[in-house]
């Protein structure tokens, strides 16, 4: 039987885009034939997106089908919380003294998730969502992955709307109506639908607690 993804060739592909290379100089197309590498069978209507609710996202969405993130995908499981980077001409791989996020642009791990964050959406359709921090007071932010990325990918002829599901606990004073809201509506495209809703975080932490039940009961 012909295996679907090939370690091998993963591995090969995701070390062609940084070893030997400097540090700052990894563009986020390097990872190109990282991502043509895997093959993954994307199922409509399951993703979903997120902004600084990384934990209780992936708790989340942790053996729940319906839901799926990127951190949930081959790739994304894969790399999740590592660091990795080379040097000029060198053919290692370190995984400290790596520049940081912010310290340079095309740095190996950021743009890494900047081209996996472009294929997720890329691939994304029917309708998706986005959990964002209610505890914010600026729950969107253009400059972050989704607002930056994410939602500049989404496919209209795919994607048919966007629910933004707000994390809110009781004592938080963000709502839907966060002027935020209104900057992530003018960069999503005019033919995806935009939906925004509170979700109690008690809610969300009983689900978490308990796989079996099903999304539908806890968003
Ligand atoms: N400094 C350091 N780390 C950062 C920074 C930054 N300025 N920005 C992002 N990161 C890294 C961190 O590891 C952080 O936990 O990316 C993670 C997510 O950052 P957030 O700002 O919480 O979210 P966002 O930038 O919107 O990215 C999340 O991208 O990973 C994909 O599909 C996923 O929808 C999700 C989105």
């Amino acid at each position: 039987m012909a295996r679907e993804n090939d370690c091998e060739i993963i591995w090969k592909a995701f070390e062609q885009a940084y070893v030997g290379r400097d540090p700052c100089d990894v563009p986020p197309q390097a990872y190109d034939p990282l991502i043509n590498s895997v093959k993954q069978h994307v199922v409509c209507n399951t993703m979903m997106f997120w902004s600084k609710t990384k934990d209780t996202v992936k708790a989340f969405a942790d053996n729940r089908e319906c839901l799926v993130i990127l951190e949930g995908t081959l790739l994304g499981f894969v790399f999740d919380e590592l660091t990795w980077c080379s040097k000029n001409e060198s053919k290692e791989t370190f995984t400290t003294d790596c520049p940081s996020w912010s310290h340079c642009e095309n740095n190996p791990v950021r743009s890494f998730w900047n081209r996996a964050s472009v294929n997720f959406a890329a691939t994304s359709c029917g309708n998706v969502s986005a959990m964002l921090n209610g505890s914010l007071e600026a729950p969107f932010s253009s400059t972050s992955v989704f607002g930056s990325v994410e939602v500049k990918n989404l496919d209209p002829s795919k994607v048919n709307s966007l629910t933004v599901l707000l994390v809110t606990k009781e004592t938080d004073l963000t709502t839907c109506d966060n002027p935020s809201f209104h900057a992530l509506q003018n960069i999503l495209d005019t033919k995806i639908a935009y939906k925004c809703r509170k979700v109690p975080y008690s809610k969300v932490e009983g689900c978490i607690s308990d796989p079996e039940i099903p999304c539908s009961d806890c968003l």
